[in-house]
């Protein structure tokens, strides 16, 4: 059995897991900074030190959990980006000292293919497909001939769908991060009682915009607060539900149009924003009626974690594609296939 170790260190979250092709995840644990919560968003300085504490006794608890040696892997895998770089290094620099003193194959992952690759953790991904990433830091329709090789469709010209939901949090003075308060708030709202905006609906490309939907709830916000400070719960709530509702229609009327131009008949959705249930309603149903089968990876798989790196270093590595000491991190930068 090939046994290999993921470290995913991209922003907040500190992850270490063992992935096999033959058993899945082994072994796997994430340690959430909390310390963030209180200045409304991640503080890089903050992110990185709290990753230097957190990552060697982490990794030792998940190997401790495998029953392993590290001459039991068959490879180590880890994001180099994109990301905050203090975040990145310290993971980076961690898997480059692992692989230097024992010998064993090094890859750096995207953190995009890790959140894509997470729909082939309890099984291989039926391909082609076209696979929706939704996160903070992306939005992005892509084609998936198949693991390695990715075709983009289209992405955000501004924000992403989880910074939209984490800046239209904040405006409702909802707790951070703001994609779960917002899903929270929404169910008791009324998804119609406000209708804001779904920008590039009539591109024709399989592209968004969301920043005028956060200006377009401020507007309105401010407009219903009048002299008072702060809005009344059944109002946040129908904000809350209303905003959702924009962000889920404009994500199903995009993916739509890239299941019906590629026709594929396999849709996955990935990322933080996967963990919504309503975009996983309305996926299921549209993205379904255009004909392709909808899915997604359990909810700890969804946001940041090393299980999808674990799985995307098995990939790689496994097809010989793997990287020297020389590799470096990148704080931005497109998916580049590789198979
Ligand atoms: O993938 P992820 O953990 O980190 C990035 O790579 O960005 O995604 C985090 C994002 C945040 O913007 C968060 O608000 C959003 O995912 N998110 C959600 C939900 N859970 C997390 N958005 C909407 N509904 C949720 N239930
Ligand atoms: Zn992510």
């Amino acid at each position: 059995m090939s046994l290999y170790l993921g470290i995913e260190t991209s922003c907040d979250d500190t992850s270490c897991a063992v992935y096999s092709p033959e058993k899945g995840i082994v072994a796997y644990r994430t340690a959430s900074q909390l310390d963030h919560a209180k200045y409304g968003g991640v503080v890089p300085e903050i992110a990185s030190r709290t990753h230097m504490k957190t990552l060697l006794p982490l990794f030792e608890t998940v190997m401790e959990d495998a029953g392993l040696e590290l001459s039991g892997l068959a490879g180590i895998g880890v994001t180099n980006g994109p990301g905050l770089t203090g975040s990145l290094l310290v993971g980076l620099s961690f898997a480059k000292a692992l692989s230097f003193g024992s010998g064993l194959p090094l890859a750096g992952i995207h953190h995009i293919e890790g959140h894509i690759l997470a729909n082939a953790i309890d099984g291989p991904m039926e391909t082609p497909a076209v696979v929706l990433v939704v996160s903070g830091g992306h939005t992005q329709l892509f084609e998936v001939e198949r693991p390695g090789r990715y075709n983009l469709l289209g992405g955000t010209h501004d924000d992403a769908a989880g910074e939209a939901f984490d800046k239209i949090g904040k405006i409702l003075g909802l707790p951070y991060p703001g994609g779960p308060s917002i899903e929270k708030a929404a169910r008791e709202g009324d998804a119609a009682a406000f209708d804001f905006p779904r920008a590039m609906r009539t591109s024709g490309e399989c592209d968004f915009s969301f920043s005028g939907l956060k200006t377009a709830v401020r507007l309105k916000v401010e407009e219903l607060e009048g002299d008072s400070r702060g809005l009344p719960g059944g109002t946040v709530a129908d904000v809350a539900a209303s905003a959702q509702e924009a962000i889920v229609d404009i994500l199903a009327i995009k993916s739509v149009m890239a299941v019906e131009r590629t026709g594929a008949a396999r849709f996955y959705i990935a990322g933080g924003v996967a963990a919504n249930g309503r975009l996983r309603d309305v996926m299921s149903e549209r993205v379904g009626a255009a004909g392709a089968k909808v899915s997604w990876p359990p909810i700890r798989y969804c946001t940041d974690n090393a299980a999808m790196i674990a799985c995307a270093a098995c990939h790689h590595i496994s097809a010989g594609r793997t990287d020297g000491l020389e590799l470096n991190t990148f704080p931005r930068g497109e998916l580049i296939s590789w198979a």
